[in-house]
């Protein structure tokens, strides 16, 4: 199939070299002069994993190409949708500028018979909005709805081999054909057996936001449970462990910490909030508040357990942050709780310096008033507490005995609840972590 991606951030640059090595014929599409020299250079522009070996793969091919010019995109059958939907500033709904551009952009080059994919996470009663636009410009065009779930640091896999797959199809013979051009984009999936929903606009919007509300609902879940934990002495991580247990409720996304960040979770649920009073059904949804409150009282608790380690006051003391991505192998710090906490400390008084293997660039951009270090050893050089803020295997792996000696005091925050407490407190260390004893 000849396709095009509109759109290369995380979601899109990633889509469209899954499809090239499916087999297809693939132009990305962007506005970023920078990230497509860098993609047409075989180069991701982020940190994936398996993505730059894909790139050159593909690349190989003379399959996948990118270009800042939308009407590249002319003569593709399928156009994916794969732009950003980021929180609005100042409010919880979702920006819908991009989207919006880019299907203004993508109309004028639709033939008849092409289908046009919308793959961003959208507010419920988008897709129906543009199928209208569709109906006006290009009437032998069809939208689908094909929302995506790929997990940062695991793109490539979820790409590839995804859950399911799900597509909004609009009724009659229309929705028929389109159906079938998706069929043959996702072949090799669907022969893998991929379980496949076939829906129409509105569910299958709601699917995305329903899945990441549940992830969120999750882990804040278990995040209350440390806050009890912490008032009775009780272990969290031994709790989630028994819980998970039990199959109706599974230990995946049962880890307490600090919580969700990037960017999706967190404006997901809030956008999804907007949205439902917008319809109003906001009662619906008013549990997300709690769960969004939950989320962020864990990073002032995290602060308030680095103080209580640190005597009772952290001005002036010198705090090693470890992590600035808002999880491991990403390099994305978009709502990153490890950096929300360095933040916090700082303001506070803190001279704190964060590290992270990848995302250290991404960091300083965001919060150019921190100060940062290439390693582990270097930030916490002298550091009076330190901080696990998003756990890296290499900070998994650290040895509590060589770490202890660069330090010049041994107290750690496990903000994740990976490392093993026995060992570092043998080791001389102080060790608090949010919701263990
Ligand atoms: C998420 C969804 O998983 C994905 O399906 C969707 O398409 C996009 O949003 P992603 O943002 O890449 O993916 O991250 P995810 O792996 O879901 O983690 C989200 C956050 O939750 C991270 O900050 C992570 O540290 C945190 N988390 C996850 C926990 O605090 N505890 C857990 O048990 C699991």
């Amino acid at each position: 199939m000849r396709i095009s991606v509109i759109g290369c951030g995380y979601l899109g640059a990633v889509h469209a070299a899954c499809m090239a090595q499916l087999g297809h014929d693939v132009v990305g599409v962007d506005v970023d002069a920078e990230k497509v020299a860098l993609l047409a250079s075989g180069r991701a522009p982020f940190f994936e994993p398996g993505l730059p070996e894909l790139l050159e793969e593909t690349m190989a091919t003379g399959r996948l190409r990118f270009t800042t010019d939308l009407a590249e995109a002319a003569g593709a059958q399928v156009h994916f949708v794969c732009v950003g939907t980021p929180q609005k500033r100042g409010e919880n709904a979702a920006d819908m500028r991009f989207v919006d551009a880019a299907v203004e952009g993508i109309l004028p080059h639709l033939a008849p018979g092409d289908v046009l994919v919308g793959k961003s996470t959208v507010p419920v009663g988008t897709a129906e909005r543009i199928a209208e636009r569709l109906a006006e410009v290009q009437p032998g065009a069809t939208l689908v709805w094909n929302p995506e779930f790929l997990r940062e640091g695991f793109a490539v896999q979820d790409t590839l081999h995804p859950d399911r797959l799900v597509y909004g199809i609009p009724a009659g013979p229309d929705g028929a054909h389109a159906q079938a051009v998706l069929d043959e984009v996702y072949a090799t999936p669907l022969a893998d057996g991929t379980p496949q929903v076939v829906t129409d606009f509105a569910t299958a919007q709601l699917v995305k936001v329903a899945a990441n509300s549940f992830l969120a609902t999750k882990i804040s879940f278990i995040n209350a449970m440390a806050e009890l934990c912490e008032t009775t002495g009780a272990d969290v991580t031994q709790l989630a462990d028994a819980i998970g247990h039990d199959a109706r409720i599974g230990r995946r996304f049962l880890n307490a910490g600090l919580g969700f960040g990037g960017g999706c979770l967190p404006k997901d649920i809030r956008a999804f909030m907007a949205r439902a009073g917008e319809l109003g059904a906001d009662q619906a949804l008013s549990f997300l508040r709690e769960v969004d409150s939950i989320n962020m009282r864990r990073r002032v608790r995290m602060v308030d357990l680095a103080r209580e380690v640190c005597d009772g006051s952290i001005v002036g003391r010198k705090v090693a942050v470890l992590g600035a991505a808002f999880k491991p192998n990403s390099d994305d710090v978009r709502d990153s709780p490890a950096l929300s906490v360095a933040a916090q400390m700082a303001l506070q008084g803190a001279t704190v310096v964060v590290t992270d293997p990848e995302a250290v660039a991404n960091a300083e951009r965001a919060w150019p008033q921190l100060s940062f270090a290439a390693t582990a050893e270097e930030a916490a050089a002298g550091a009076d507490v330190v901080l696990l803020a998003t756990e890296w295997q290499e900070y998994r792996d650290l040895d509590p005995h060589a770490f202890g000696e660069v330090v010049r005091g041994k107290r750690v925050v496990d903000g994740r609840n990976v490392l093993d407490p026995g060992k570092w407190r043998a080791a001389g260390w102080v060790y608090r972590a949010l919701g263990r004893p």
